[in-house]
């Protein structure tokens, strides 16, 4: 049975290269769809899809989109935000290529976590065309996102791996629950930088296939049959998956953009220019720092 589970997420995974039909049902439409079978699927699943999206996923979206921007604003008006010396050095950190793909994934999520919160909450916003229209737009949006996530997937993970700095980096949460400015140990990135670009990059192909597989709902895999596997209990779990994932990207993505525009400030522009201030680097960065002026190259 355990491998049935399995094989349902390889699946979910592969949906994309197959070929689908045209049917775009999504938001209530979906979830009636998808609810209504439960006779028909050899998982089972729907009770459990019936209950975790009538009773759990809008209350836990909701408690993300209320609970982490609360955090942070008693985070930013209690301990404030990291500000760095502007006077010395700038390293650059960034290469254009990095800029450009970082710059087309950050549109695509503008566009992509709006529509999808518009989709979650389709009764609240009347449902209609105008959450019809947000379901094209987070769908186009994430043919965005795939030729931006495949790229930065190859530029960054080599730094990605863990490293006993991340744990070190853990127990002092960053450095972020005090203004002192001593040396954090982390390399290039730190844990929380890979955790989210982990979760952005895997947990990202996890959602487009899902997605996909929900958008395109006739589609036909003659290979989930051949395993016992029914549409629709394919179609319950890219669901169950796609929402579940959602919640914690959700929250990673506000905690990215807290991180990136508040709590260090100007962090941002390294995005933009490719610079990063020396004294950002010496303090929150202090292996890679180190890294640097051994090899001399500061
Ligand atoms: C409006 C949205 C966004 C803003 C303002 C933003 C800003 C930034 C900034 C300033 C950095 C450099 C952080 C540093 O090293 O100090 C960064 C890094 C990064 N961004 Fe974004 N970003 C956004 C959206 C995204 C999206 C949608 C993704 C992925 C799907 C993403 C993935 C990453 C990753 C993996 C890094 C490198 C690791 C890290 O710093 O977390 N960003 N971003």
């Amino acid at each position: 049975m355990k491998s049935k589970y399995i094989f349902i997420a390889l699946i979910a995974l592969t949906s994309l290269a197959f070929g689908a039909s045209d049917s775009a049902i999504w938001g209530k439409d979906l979830i009636a769809n998808i609810a209504g079978y439960d006779k028909e699927g050899s998982l089972h699943l729907g009770k459990y899809f019936t209950l975790l999206q009538s009773t759990y996923f809008k209350p836990l979206f909701f408690g993300v989109l209320v609970g982490v921007p609360a955090a942070f604003f008693i985070h930013y008006a209690v301990i404030g935000p990291m500000i760095f010396s502007h006077d010395r050095k700038k390293i650059y950190v960034f290469t254009l290529f990095n800029r450009v793909v970082h710059a087309i994934s950050a549109i695509s999520f503008m566009l992509i976590i709006p529509t999808g919160l518009v989709m979650m909450f389709g009764s609240f916003f009347g449902g209609g065309s105008f959450v019809r229209l947000c379901t094209e737009i987070h769908a186009i949006s994430t043919l965005l996102f795939i030729i931006s996530i495949v790229p930065m997937f190859f530029m960054w993970v080599r730094w990605m791996f863990i490293h006993i700095d991340d744990i070190k980096w853990l127990m002092i949460v960053g450095g972020y629950l005090n203004k002192d400015k001593k040396p954090v140990p982390a390399g290039r990135f730190n844990a929380g930088q890979k955790t989210w670009f982990w979760l952005a990059t895997l947990g990202g192909v996890l959602m487009i296939s899902t997605g996909t597989a929900m958008y395109f709902q006739d589609f036909k895999l003659e290979i989930i049959a051949s395993y016992g596997i029914s549409q629709i209990d394919l179609l319950r779990a890219s669901a169950i998956t796609h929402n579940a994932l959602g919640i914690g990207i959700l929250a990673l993505f506000l905690v990215h953009i807290y991180m990136s525009v508040f709590a260090i400030k100007g962090a941002i522009h390294s995005m933009i220019t490719g610079f990063k201030e020396e004294e950002e680097v010496e303090i929150l960065h202090s292996s890679f720092y180190k890294e640097l002026k051994e090899k001399k190259e500061i």
